[in-house]
């Protein structure tokens, strides 16, 4: 159910919360008060409570008087700072750090607003180490396979390291965090990437270090146990995969990394492209 209550008391007939509603579902009723016109509509991502200037609109029954007010302080900070952790100490993160770390998720923003991520949190060390050996083991059977070869390559170098009980996957964290969508989610793809960039940055602002992990994530993708191990709903793509742990190393600096490119648009320029241009690109659009 998705509702919204106007306190009359406070509202001052702004029209905030109607212009803002990315659906068009509050329009004023016959005295100038909002009111919910299109419920099914709504995606309740709260934006009318969140707007509303005198705290008079309540979503779903919650107190707008209850809720933190919006500050937005340094952040620039944080991103430069921001590094890819590779040498984790073998304690694990304090249960009141991670607990932060878990009622900062539901903010993640999703697609449509379905809100629908799961996260698999491996809080237990132990648990880490049995991976860490459960996948070293798969990895060197599938590397015997020759018609695994196309699919293993890129691991193929690591051999000798897996050999030598080197932990060149998971680098030795006692946390991972791998988040995954349901195929029907809307930004199936999308949303688990925004989630594992926004715990990045609030993990390394508690004092975290993280490492996005693409060799985790192949071989989540490969190993079918894992997914099990990892407690994935039937139906939801494991999409990425972070390490987590109190960092062993301590940056002092920020580098100053080169830019990107970018185009300043400031007016229409026109082109004339060729009918092979287009195409060439509305392939390249596609095929991504
Ligand atoms: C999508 C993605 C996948 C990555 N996969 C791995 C990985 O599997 N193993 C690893 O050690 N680092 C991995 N990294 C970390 C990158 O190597 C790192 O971001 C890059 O070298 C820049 O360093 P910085 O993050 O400290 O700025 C990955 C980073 C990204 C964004």
């Amino acid at each position: 159910m998705k509702s919204i209550k106007i306190n009359e008391e406070k509202c001052i007939h702004c029209g905030l919360c109607i212009t803002d509603c990315v659906s068009s579902c509050i329009g004023f009723d016959k005295n100038n008060v909002p009111e919910m016109k299109e419920e099914n509509r709504c995606i309740a991502c709260g934006h009318c409570m969140a707007i509303c200037p005198t705290g008079a609109l309540s979503f779903n029954d919650k107190n707008p008087d209850e809720l933190e007010e919006v500050n937005y302080d340094d952040i620039l900070a944080l991103i430069k700072s921001r590094r890819s952790v590779r040498q984790y100490k073998e304690e694990e993160i304090p249960a009141e750090t991670m607990q932060k770390l878990k009622e900062m998720l539901p903010y993640i923003p999703t697609g449509c607003n379905s809100h629908s991520l799961h996260f698999a949190i491996v809080e237990k060390k132990s648990v880490m180490d049995v991976m860490r050996k459960k996948v070293s083991a798969l990895l060197l059977k599938t590397m015997s396979y020759k018609a695994m070869a196309p699919i293993i390559n890129k691991f193929s170098r690591y051999k000798d390291s897996f050999l030598n009980g080197e932990d060149v996957i998971f680098r030795d964290a006692p946390h991972m965090i791998v988040v995954s969508s349901p195929l029907t989610a809307p930004c199936a793809n999308v949303d688990p990437i925004i989630a594992l960039s926004y715990i990045e940055l609030y993990a390394q602002h508690l004092g975290l270090g993280t490492c996005w992990c693409g060799f985790a994530q192949a071989c989540i993708k490969m190993f079918p146990e894992l997914c099990d191990i990892l407690e994935i709903p039937s139906g939801y793509k494991p999409v990425y995969a972070m390490l987590l742990g109190i960092p062993k190393v301590k940056y002092q600096r920020v580098i100053a990394p080169a830019p990107y490119k970018i185009s300043e648009i400031t007016e229409i320029r026109e082109k004339d492209s060729c009918i092979f241009c287009k195409i060439k690109r509305i392939v390249t659009n596609f095929l991504r």
